[in-house]
C-alpha cells in the first residue's frame, strides 16, 4: 500500500503515526486544513491533536489553535477541536452543532465569508501567516505531485503558503480519482490576475495535482476510512412542492424564451431542500444540463446517473454515505462528467456572470420585501454562514432563494415583515419559492414585491398578519417606497423569543 499511494522513496522516510504528527502543531498556531463539508477532512491528525489539546487542558496548559478550512468540515475536526476548547478562531464557514455552540457562546471568534474570498485574502496578508497545512490526499505520484480526494477547497492556498506540510494519505479513495481535479491558478495577485480561461461548466484549464515543494513535507500519515457523511432527510411534503413549484416556472420560462430549453448551468445550495430540488430533477422534461456549483449533493449525482446532467463543476462533494460508495466504486466512468477546482475558482464571480448561472439557494428567512436571511436565527445566533450563496447569487443571471414557509412546528414564519440579519438585498433575489408556491419578483417595485412574496410565499396562518403590517406601513406616518413600522418590524422575532412562537 505504502509504495502505491506514496510513491517518491524520499517521502516514504516521513510516513509516521497520527499521534507522532500532531505535535508538530502547537498552541497559538493557525492551521489551514482541508475539508469542505466532511469530504476531504483530515481525519485521524485532528483526533490526535485533540487528544494532545484535552491532555494540555487537564494540565492547566492553555492550547488553542487558529482553524482555516474550505468550509465546514466532520465531526473528525469541527467536533473533535470545539470538544476540546481547541480553537480560538475559526473561518470561513461551519456546520457542526459543537463548533457552532462554541461560537454562538463566544468562546471561539468566527469569521463568516464569501467563500471565493478566502484564498486571495489570506495570501494578501489579511489573515496573518499559516503555519501548518493538515489536507488530505489518495496518493502522491512519482513526481511529487498530490492527488485530492472529494474536496478540494482552499489546500492549493494552505499548501502554498503554510511552512510546513502534513498529509494524510487515504487509501479508502479509489486511485481512479486521479483525474478528477482541475487545480489552477491561485498565485497571483490582483494586479497580475488573468481572465479564467473557464467558457464552458466542463473546461478542464489546470493539472490534476497540487504541487508543493517536498522539503515542506514534514509528516504523511496513512489512513483507511471514508468521510463521515450524514444522510440527507426523507424529503418531506413541503420540499417536494418546493421542487414541484420550481419545475413548473422553468417549463414557464423555457416555453416563452426567456431561459433556453436545457437551461443555463445551475448552481445549486446546501442542505436538505436544495438536494430534494436538484433530485427532482431527474423526473423533469430537461435534459443535457450542466452544473457549475460549489458543493455536489446526492441530487445532482441523480441527475448524472439519469442521464439528464452532461457534466457538474464543483469545490467539494457532500453525498450521503451510499452515494459516497457509489461515487468511490464508480470513479473511472463518473469522473469523465465530474470536475473539483479550487473555491476561489467554483465560486469566482467572474465566471458565473460569464456563464449566466441560474442560482438556487436555501434561506432561513426572508422580508416581505425579498431581503434574505441565510445565517442569523432571530438575528443573533449563526447557523452555517453565508457559504457560497452570496457568491452566487449576485453574480449570477437568475437568483433563486427558497425554504419552507415555517420552521419549528409553525412556531416561526419564514417570512417576516423585516429580517433580523441581512446576507442578500433584494437586488440580488429574482424569485423566492416556499411550498406556498412562487413569487416572481423580477422588475416589481417593493410595494408589488411585498404583496406578491405575502400572496405567494407566507404560510396561510401568517399571512394575514403580514398583510395588516403591510397596510398599516404604507398608510403609516412615514410611508415610503418601502415601507416600515420601525417598532413593529422586528417584534415577531422578540416574540418567539420570549414565547417560543412568532403567532400573536
Ligand atoms: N428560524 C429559525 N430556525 C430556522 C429557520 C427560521 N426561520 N429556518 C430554518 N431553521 C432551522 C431549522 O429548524 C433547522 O434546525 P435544526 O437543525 O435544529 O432542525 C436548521 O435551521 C436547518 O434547516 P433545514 O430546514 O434543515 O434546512 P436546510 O438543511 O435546507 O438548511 C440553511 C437551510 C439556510 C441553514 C442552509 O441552506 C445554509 O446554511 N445556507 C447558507 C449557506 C449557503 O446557502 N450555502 C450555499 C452555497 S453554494
Amino acid at each position: 500500500m505504502e509504495q502505491d499511494r506514496v510513491r517518491p522513496p524520499a517521502l516514504r522516510r516521513k510516513i509516521c503515526s497520527a499521534e507522532d504528527a500532531a505535535p508538530l502543531i502547537g498552541n497559538g498556531m493557525t492551521i489551514g486544513s482541508g475539508g469542505f463539508t466532511p469530504s476531504g477532512t483530515p481525519k485521524a491528525v485532528p483526533r490526535a491533536l485533540a487528544a494532545r489539546i484535552e491532555e494540555a487542558h487537564a494540565q492547566g496548559h492553555p492550547f488553542a489553535i487558529r482553524l482555516f478550512t474550505g468550509a465546514s468540515t466532520s465531526p473528525d475536526l469541527d467536533g473533535a477541536l470545539a470538544r476540546a476548547s481547541g480553537v480560538s478562531f475559526r473561518m470561513p464557514y461551519n456546520g457542526d452543532a459543537t463548533m457552532r455552540a462554541k461560537i454562538n457562546a463566544g468562546e471561539t471568534a468566527y469569521v463568516d465569508l464569501h467563500l471565493s474570498k478566502v484564498a486571495p485574502w489570506v495570501r494578501a496578508g489579511f489573515f496573518g501567516k499559516v503555519d501548518i497545512a493538515v489536507i488530505e490526499a489518495a496518493a502522491i505520484l512519482e513526481d511529487g505531485g498530490i492527488v485530492p480526494t472529494l474536496a478540494v477547497g482552499n489546500n492549493k492556498t494552505w499548501l502554498d503558503l503554510a511552512e510546513k506540510v502534513i498529509i494524510e494519505v487515504n487509501s479508502w479513495h479509489n486511485p481512479a480519482i486521479h483525474g478528477l481535479h482541475d487545480i489552477w491558478g491561485g498565485d497571483l495577485h490582483p494586479e497580475e490576475r488573468l481572465p479564467i480561461p473557464i467558457r464552458r461548466p466542463d473546461d478542464r484549464i489546470g493539472e490534476t495535482v497540487f504541487r508543493v515543494d517536498p522539503d515542506k513535507i514534514a509528516a504523511i500519515v496513512l489512513t483507511n476510512e471514508p468521510d463521515q457523511n450524514a444522510s440527507f432527510r426523507d424529503t418531506d411534503d413541503s420540499a417536494r412542492q418546493i421542487a414541484g413549484h420550481l419545475m413548473e416556472f422553468f417549463r414557464h420560462e423555457t416555453a416563452h424564451g426567456r431561459l433556453p430549453a436545457s437551461l443555463p448551468p445551475l448552481q445549486s445550495g446546501v442542505g436538505n431542500v436544495a438536494n430534494a430540488v436538484m433530485a427532482a430533477f431527474v423526473d423533469s422534461p430537461f435534459e443535457n444540463l450542466f452544473a457549475y456549483t460549489e458543493v455536489i449533493q446526492d441530487g445532482m449525482l441523480a441527475m448524472i446517473h439519469s442521464g439528464k446532467m452532461r457534466a457538474v463543476s464543483g469545490s467539494a462533494f457532500s453525498v450521503s454515505r451510499d452515494a459516497a460508495e457509489i461515487l468511490n466504486r464508480d470513479m473511472e466512468t463518473l469522473r469523465e462528467k465530474l470536475i473539483l477546482r479550487p473555491q476561489e475558482i467554483s465560486n469566482n464571480p467572474e465566471i458565473i456572470r460569464r456563464l449566466g448561472c441560474v442560482t438556487m439557494n436555501t434561506m432561513i428567512e426572508a422580508d416581505i420585501y425579498g431581503n434574505v436571511n441565510s445565517t442569523r436565527v432571530m438575528g443573533s445566533r449563526v447557523q452555517n454562514g453565508i457559504g457560497g450563496s452570496g457568491d452566487f447569487a449576485r453574480s449570477s443571471h437568475l437568483s433563486i432563494f427558497m425554504a419552507p414557509s415555517t420552521a419549528k412546528n409553525s412556531a416561526i414564519s419564514a417570512i417576516v415583515p423585516m429580517t433580523a440579519h441581512v446576507d442578500h438585498i433584494s437586488q440580488d433575489v429574482q424569485i423566492m419559492v416556499t411550498e406556498q408556491g412562487l413569487a416572481d419578483l423580477r422588475g416589481l417595485p417593493a410595494r408589488q414585491r411585498a404583496r406578491l412574496i405575502i400572496e405567494r410565499c407566507a404560510h396561510p396562518e401568517y399571512r394575514p398578519m403580514l398583510k395588516d403590517y403591510l397596510i398599516r406601513a404604507e398608510t403609516g406616518v412615514y410611508g415610503g417606497e418601502t415601507p416600515h413600522l420601525l417598532t413593529e418590524s422586528l417584534c415577531w422575532h422578540q416574540r418567539f423569543i420570549e414565547t417560543g412562537s412568532m403567532r400573536i
